[in-house]
């Protein structure tokens, strides 16, 4: 898929992730460093960005438990955003999103919204109807998914710790029927 957000969106297969473990972890690496809060704290290097796609993610997708969706430009890989479906069996029909990242450079263009859509609908085909995510309470990512239909559950304070300053910060917990 892509348009007029500059970008082609595509399925990673582990291949795909092998080749591109480099620009990924720079990816992951990047949105750490501009404050993003996606589970890890500074000093965050390269090597740790690229140990999470090949240590944690690789093996998730390997073993069908996990699809990452990544955006593409001409320039390389500017965003990416996965959904969890290796749920227990009272939970075959929920999945969960988690790690919608946008290059710091690329923002404001329509990239997130774009692969929260195509996430949806790949989720869809999975037969997936309820997807379920958290985020920091107050990111941009909160707006984003208020206008994508999701509804907040409810604020977990003290959830996390910010990756840039010494404080807690409160997680939303948000859910969306499909
Ligand atoms: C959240 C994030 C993924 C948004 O990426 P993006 O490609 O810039 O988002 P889009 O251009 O698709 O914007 C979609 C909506 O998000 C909201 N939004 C995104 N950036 C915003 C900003 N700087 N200020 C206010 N709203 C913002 C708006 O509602 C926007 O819709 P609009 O452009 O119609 O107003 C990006 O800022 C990011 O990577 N942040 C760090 C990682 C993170 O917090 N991930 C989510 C939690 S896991």
């Amino acid at each position: 898929m892509s348009g007029d957000i500059g970008a082609t969106i595509s399925i990673f297969t582990v291949d795909d992730i092998v080749r591109h473990l480099r620009e990924l972890g720079a990816l992951l690496h990047a949105c750490v460093h501009a404050g993003a809060s996606i589970g890890f704290v500074l000093p965050y290097t390269e090597d740790d960005g690229e140990a999470f796609w090949s240590r944690k993610v690789l093996p998730a997708v390997r073993d069908g438990a996990r699809l990452l969706l990544v955006a593409q430009t001409s320039g390389g890989i500017v965003g990416s955003v996965q959904l969890g479906y290796d749920t227990l069996p009272n939970q075959a029909h929920r999945a969960e999103v988690s790690k919608l990242l946008v290059h710091p450079a690329w923002r404001r263009r329509g990239i997130a919204r774009a692969l929260m859509v195509q996430l949806e609908r790949l989720a869809s085909r999975l037969g997936r109807s309820l997807l379920t995510l958290d985020t920091r309470t107050g990111d941009h990512a909160e707006p984003l998914n208020a206008s994508l239909g999701y509804r907040t559950a409810g604020i977990i304070p003290g959830y996390c710790r910010d990756p840039l300053e010494d404080r807690l910060d409160s997680t939303t917990i948000m859910y969306k029927v499909l």
